[in-house]
């Protein structure tokens, strides 16, 4: 399905704060908007938010300020509504999966969103397809490799048909074949103009998958938002906020620090770091 790119908000978040019962702040004022049809990555180092955002977004979480998902604020009147239009996929998808077979756990959405059985069913076959995972149809999640857990938590969003997806830490924990899948994944559903916001501290995924990028730093605040040429490119300020790492490596028989993430597009070729 073809989504347009527009100047409409998708998500609107002003001013977002939230503390857990333990009084910690674990957002601090956090605002920024994404468009419909943008895929944007929510980067940050450990504990500087970006859970907790998603889970307010979804009004799991209830901070203070105010979040509007497709022009609707998002409070405890709205929060129904507004979730039958947002794909959640949770970091751990342990969180996501709990019935016998892949299919009961993909038609769950389909079905609790008021679709027939038949039409349930036509939506999980459609999205197995889409994720090249029919053959999965009838296994038992909880049986399945870490990966192929994750990318049925994928299919279990999608097959609600969100008009906005939000992605934990998708790729935390692949294996780098089930990262790249879906990595491939991700990009399809760019392409197709799917909006999205991604809350990763995976620089490749934020590189490769969105055009934006908001980076969450240990103010719990927003502190930049950019092109990802240009703030994925700013090693020192990618250093500052706890977002790479120098490690050495040899390339070309030169021993040098390198971020964590570089790829050789210019070369044309990916090396492993040593
Ligand atoms: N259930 C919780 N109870 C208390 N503090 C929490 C809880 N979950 C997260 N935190 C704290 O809130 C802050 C933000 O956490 P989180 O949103 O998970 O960050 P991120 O997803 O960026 O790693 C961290 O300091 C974390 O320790
Ligand atoms: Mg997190």
């Amino acid at each position: 399905m073809e989504y347009a790119k527009t100047d409409t908000p998708a998500i609107e978040v002003r001013d977002l704060r939230f503390s857990y019962p333990d009084g910690r702040a674990a957002l601090a004022g956090a605002s920024f908007t994404v468009h419909q049809g943008e895929s944007v990555a929510l980067i940050g180092a450990n504990g500087t938010g970006k859970s907790t955002l998603l889970l307010c977004l979804v009004g799991i979480l209830k901070g203070s300020g105010t979040v509007y998902v497709l022009g609707t604020e998002v409070n405890s009147e709205t929060v129904f509504a507004v979730r039958s239009r947002i794909g959640f996929v949770f970091q751990n998808p342990e969180h996501q999966l709990f019935s016998t077979s892949v299919l009961d756990d993909i038609v769950f959405g389909p079905l609790n969103l008021g679709l027939s059985r038949e039409e349930s069913l036509t939506r999980a076959d459609a999205v197995l397809g889409e994720l090249n995972m029919t053959e999965f149809k009838h296994r038992i999640p909880h049986h399945l490799s870490q990966g192929e857990k994750k990318k049925v938590a994928l299919a279990t969003a999608l097959a609600m048909n969100p008009s906005v997806l939000l992605l934990d830490e998708p790729t935390a924990g692949l294996d780098p074949r089930s990262s790249t899948q879906l990595i491939d994944i991700l990009l399809r559903l760019k392409d197709e103009g799917k909006t999205m916001l991604v809350a990763t501290h995976d620089m490749h995924l934020a590189e490769e998958v969105t055009e934006r990028v908001i980076v969450l730093g240990e103010s719990r605040t927003v502190v930049r938002e950019g092109v990802p040429g240009d703030i994925l490119t700013d090693e020192s300020f990618l250093r500052q906020h706890n977002l790479i790492h120098e490690h050495c490596h040899i390339h070309e028989r030169t021993r040098h620090g390198h971020p964590h993430f570089h790829r050789h597009h210019e070369d044309n070729h990916i090396h492993p770091h040593l």
